[in-house]
């Protein structure tokens, strides 16, 4: 899978779909290909031109690109040496080719099953002055069209380094592209954003402690004539959920970068002599078969070789959230009453949201104090876990263990144990503030907090929240040198602590949440393999959130949930088919007062879940396509396919007068595979495919259908 050939100085790393090619240029590391695959490395000539203003430098394409030479682009690596000066050559000393792919010490990364399935390149640059070693990794994994890249920063020197950029993952490509993203906000998350190709750099960032709402670490490179369907696309999503940075840059000399990593507004490193950095991982996926093919190779990717344990494999629980049927307003009587219609429904799985623990009737005070609410549960928090478990449903717990509330026991305690900066004032968000997980003492007091609530209560699932951004990013732990490495050492504490609760509770179902979708990256998905997407949970909003965040992330990840109407984000009023048509998409749940609805809407709960247990399989394992956008007009229609079935949804935002049957075509089944529709029909998947289906949709306004074919 890795070839270097020692004439022409080339490594290529290849497998049937994708192609990635690294070249030595007087000792300098070039990426000179990445696409689809080929038999032989493209020669490739860099003589400078002789009569240019410009140092030629700055149109090479470094695979570790530096400051201080006269590349004037985005680069990887900025350095401050014992002269506090910060100008860093990097060439090339070494290589070594390795069976299958190293984990990454501290850090969520994608794993191969068995070495013999991938295979890794790492070649070290060095700069001979400062001493700092760069080590370059890249992975390929046979059967899937991706190169995973990260970097390490080793000081081989005797005089201390800092680190003020150390980026993970390099990309040239010669051309320019149109440039898709996905950003949002609040309740509005990965909504897609396509730009046509301009001469600038630009860039996709979070300095929020988190990956964000704003920007997901995630962006794809199209050519302008590339569609869903066709042509081709790379894809660069970074393994990290912490502050970073992703700049595309294209040049007068039509060519395009793109630089991944840490972000250094918020990053710097003091790399003593000896010692070793370790920056995060980057996913690249190429594909020419359009924008689907790219996504499905990260849904596959991630689903199979980032997620990990006990869930991976196995389809999620029905569950039922109570954070929209009663917010901090309950009691124990009032918990059980849900639950029980909830098991009576069919749910598999109760989740207790905010509210159940310290003092907390609103978002005021207890963060950090997880005992229960003693006015809510007065027989406390084991004996409504286990009457609800009694019921023969799971237990699910919310919690949110990385934030302290100032009116707190936690707090009044150890009021040193938040993020903050010495003698300034803490900025509260939510009433919060944000645990210093830095800190070894305070990753303890988490792990052992959540720990304590796992052992005494029978918890299957637990959601992990996180809702609030970082001001004053100082640790009273560190020294003044070390203040600008806080927001990095508070994800690697981070990932401890979640690495630490997930081996020590396997068995536990974790959802990771950020006020919704602040953090759905693949960091997350490392440790818990599903995500609430959005606090959204208006049905036709959904359409767009959730077909924008599956650009990169798998269904099984992307929670979705029929909530009460008028919906309480947009109070908008959709029929209960079209929330769960559109829940089903995703990881399927309830979010309202299960024993508040009329009988009517309990018989349609019922069949709704049934529906979603017998198609699930499908949904959250199968092949998923987007068919029809929600940005590109008033129907949306997307589709599961395996070996069992294909599932078509369609949905149509508003009504109109007098309308016509559409077609929608499907996508991807085999031209002979034989399917029986609901109502009997046999049909093939040329027929499907080629002439499509004939569809009308229920006169009004959002209106779904979903139709499902049984292969035979
Ligand atoms: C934000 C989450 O996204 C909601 O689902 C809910 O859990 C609240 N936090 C609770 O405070």
């Amino acid at each position: 899978m890795i070839i270097f050939d020692e004439i022409a100085n080339t490594f290529h790393l290849k497998n049937d779909l994708i192609s990635c090619v690294l070249s030595l240029h007087e000792n300098e590391l070039m990426m000179s290909y990445l696409g689809a695959a080929i038999d032989n490395p493209p020669v490739y000539h860099w003589n400078d031109p002789h009569d240019s203003f410009d140092l030629p430098n700055d149109r090479r394409p470094y695979a570790c690109p530096t400051d201080g030479n006269g590349d004037y682009r985005p680069a990887m690596v900025r350095v401050r040496d014992a002269n506090g000066q910060r100008s860093t050559m990097l060439r090339y000393v070494a290589h070594r080719i390795v069976a299958g792919k190293p984990s990454l010490e501290g850090l969520p990364a994608t794993y191969a099953y068995k070495d013999e399935e991938a295979c890794t390149l790492q070649i070290d640059l060095m700069d001979a002055h400062s001493m700092l070693m760069v080590t370059l990794s890249y992975t390929i994994i046979d059967g899937f069209a991706a190169i995973v890249q990260n970097a390490c920063y080793h000081n081989t020197g005797e005089t201390p380094l800092k680190l003020e950029n150390a980026a993970s993952f390099c990309l040239h490509l010669p051309g320019r592209y149109d440039l898709m993203h996905l950003h949002g906000a609040w309740a509005r998350e990965c909504a897609i954003e396509r730009i046509p190709p301009a001469t600038l750099t630009r860039v996709i960032d979070s300095s929020r402690g988190a990956s964000g709402h704003e920007h997901n670490p995630f962006v794809a490179l199209l050519q302008a004539h590339t569609t869903e369907f066709h042509g081709e696309c790379y894809g660069v999503n970074l393994v990290y959920s912490g502050d970073f940075k992703i700049c595309v840059d294209e040049n007068a000399y039509d060519s395009t970068r793109i630089v991944a990593g840490l972000n250094p507004r918020t990053f710097e490193w003091n790399l003593g002599a000896g010692e070793s950095f370790q920056a995060p991982e980057a996913v690249c996926v190429y594909s020419c078969h359009g924008i689907n093919d790219m996504s499905q190779t990260f849904h596959r990717l991630y689903r199979t070789r980032l997620c990990k344990g006990y869930w991976r494999d196995r389809v999620r629980p029905v569950l039922i959230n109570n954070w929209e049927a009663t917010y901090y307003d309950f009691n124990h009587e009032q918990i059980m009453n849900i639950a029980r219609s909830a098991a009576d429904a069919g749910v598999e799985l109760f989740v207790l949201d905010d509210g159940w623990f310290g003092k907390r009737d609103n978002d005021n005070s207890s963060l950090g104090d997880w005992t229960a609410n003693k006015g809510k549960l007065p027989n406390g928090l084991e004996a409504l876990a286990k009457e609800i478990v009694d019921l023969g449903i799971g237990f699910g717990l919310w919690v949110e263990p990385e934030m302290v509330s100032p009116d707190s026991q936690l707090y009044r305690s150890h009021p040193d144990w938040c993020l903050h900066a010495q003698d300034r004032s803490r900025t509260q968000a939510r009433n919060q503030l944000v645990l210093d997980m830095s800190r070894t003492e305070v990753q303890d007091y988490v792990i052992d907090a959540i720990s304590v609530l796992l052992k005494n209560a029978p918890i299957s699932y637990i959601k992990w929240d996180m809702n609030r951004n970082f001001t004053q990013v100082g640790s009273a732990a560190l020294a003044s040198m070390q203040q600008g490495e806080v927001s990095h050492r508070y994800m690697l504490g981070l990932y401890r602590v979640l690495s630490v609760i997930t081996d020590a509770f396997p068995k536990v179902l974790f959802e990771s949440c950020s006020g919704g979708g602040g953090r759905f990256d693949a960091g997350m998905l490392y440790y818990m393999p599903q995500t609430w997407t959005s606090d959204n949970t208006d049905a036709v909003a959904r359409l767009r959130i959730q077909h924008g965040t599956s650009l990169c992330y798998p269904i099984c990840a992307i929670g979705a949930h029929v909530s009460a109407v008028p919906n309480h984000q947009t109070q908008r009023n959709t029929s209960l088919e079209m929330r769960g048509h559109v829940a089903i998409t995703g990881n399927f749940g309830y979010e309202l007062d299960l024993s508040a609805q009329t009988a009517a809407d309990l018989d349609q709960i019922r069949q709704q879940i049934t529906l979603v247990k017998s198609l699930r399989e499908t949904t959250q394992r199968g092949i998923f396509t987007r068919l029809l956008s929600p940005y590109e007009g008033n129907i949306t229609a997307w589709q599961f396919h395996d070996e069992k079935r294909v599932i078509l949804c369609c949905y149509q935002t508003l009504a109109q007068p007098n309308p016509a049957p559409f077609t929608i075509r499907l996508h991807g089944l085999a031209l002979d595979a034989k399917y029986r529709c609901q109502d009997g029909d046999i049909v093939s998947g040329d027929q499907l495919m080629h002439a499509g289906i004939r569809c009308t949709f229920p006169q009004g306004d959002f209106v779904s259908r979903l139709i499902v074919y049984d292969r035979l």
